[in-house]
């Protein structure tokens, strides 16, 4: 039997190249050795103030990034989160064996909440819970995410182990599969280009902080060009005190499909003027299918629409499973019960 990976991304503002380079890039391998469902985390979407009238235009223009990127509707389930009930329903479930202090402890619940103040929405810490519930439902084996999940996939582990399988399991056996990150090193974490000691990020609101997927040619290169550098001469890689160089040219070794080795050697002396252009044309180049591709989707809704209905019917079936399960093993009365 294959294992079997799930995956998720928000559909909040445009997807940038840290969402691409640190997930959707790394799901598209997976799908041809893997069982394989991603799905378009929409109720994740409303732990902040949220737009009502852009929530549904962006979640079918994330379903077609998905696919534009190389996700094969042949090849894995593409699916809206909030169409499966199941996710709503576990995530009730989880909510209530899972600890308060464990949910404060999420680091990015602590960053999040600041921006809110008062205004912090119980959603949000339990942002966490439901993402544990998206993945559990699944019995997935392996998630991959960019390394600021990383937390979050340790309480997903947590949640499973401790507080279902070893509370609740009668003979030992788990009631739900503890599942494993997938967080590749090159790409995990893309920073943004204002600061190079902050990750790039949809929520961030300096737009030229980071390169969007759908960003025209134009704009990639302006954004590049005004990128925050140093003024040290030559390149390089890992040196602490240089987190705007380790970043460029991290990005430029991924989008250009070069060894750090062979950009070192091709960019070591170079200063930032000769080096940006040559950036801004790899990641303008990388970008270039994904646009094309997602251009033409757009256009058809019909496809994209029957697509998700298609994931929708097989996530269903797996998530009620799942969901039947855990009700049982907490005590519940179902219909199978007599
Ligand atoms: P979101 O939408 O914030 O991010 C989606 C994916 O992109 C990765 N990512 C990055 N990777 C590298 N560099 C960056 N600068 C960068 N910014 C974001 C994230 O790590 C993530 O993999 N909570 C999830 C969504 C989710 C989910 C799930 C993921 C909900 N349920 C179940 C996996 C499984 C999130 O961060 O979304």
């Amino acid at each position: 039997m294959q294992k079997r990976v799930l995956s998720g991304v928000q559909p909040t503002g445009s997807l940038h190249i840290g969402n691409w380079l640190g997930a959707i890039k790394n799901w598209v391998e997976l799908q041809d050795t893997h069982e394989t469902f991603v799905c378009v985390v929409d109720l994740h979407a409303i732990t902040v103030p949220h737009d009502p009238k852009s929530l549904a235009e962006n979640t079918i223009s994330t379903a077609a990034i998905y696919i534009a990127c190389g996700m094969d509707p042949k090849k894995c389930s593409i699916f809206v989160q909030s169409q499966i009930a199941a996710h709503a329903e576990l995530c009730w479930l989880l909510n209530c064996v899972t600890p308060l202090n464990w949910m404060e402890r999420m680091i990015q619940f602590k960053e999040k909440s600041k921006k809110q103040g008062e205004n912090v929405s119980v959603g949000l810490l339990n942002y966490p819970i439901l993402m544990a519930a998206d993945i559990l439902l699944y019995d997935a084996d392996l998630v991959p995410v960019g390394e600021d999940q990383k937390q979050h996939l340790e309480l997903a582990r947590d949640i499973a182990q401790q507080r279902i399988n070893s509370v609740f399991s009668k003979d030992g056996s788990p009631i739900l599969k503890v599942p494993n990150p997938l967080i590749i090193k090159e790409g995990a974490k893309v920073m943004s280009l204002v600061d190079a000691k902050n990750k790039m990020s949809k929520s961030d609101p300096i737009e030229s902080s980071r390169i969007n997927l759908l960003d025209s040619p134009d704009i990639i290169t302006k954004k590049i060009k005004r990128a925050k550098t140093d003024s040290i001469v030559g390149l390089e890689f890992d040196n602490p005190n240089r987190p705007e160089a380790n970043n460029l040219l991290t990005l430029y070794s991924i989008l250009s499909g070069q060894e750090k080795k062979a950009v070192i050697k091709e960019c070591s002396e170079m200063g930032w003027g000769t080096f940006k252009p040559l950036l801004a044309e790899a990641a303008v180049e990388a970008i270039k299918p994904i646009q094309q591709n997602y251009q033409e989707l757009i256009q058809d809704r019909g496809e994209i629409f029957s697509i998700l209905n298609d994931g929708k019917a097989k996530a269903n079936e797996v998530a009620q499973l799942t969901l039947e399960r855990v009700y049982s093993e907490l005590g519940f009365l179902r219909k199978s019960t007599h």
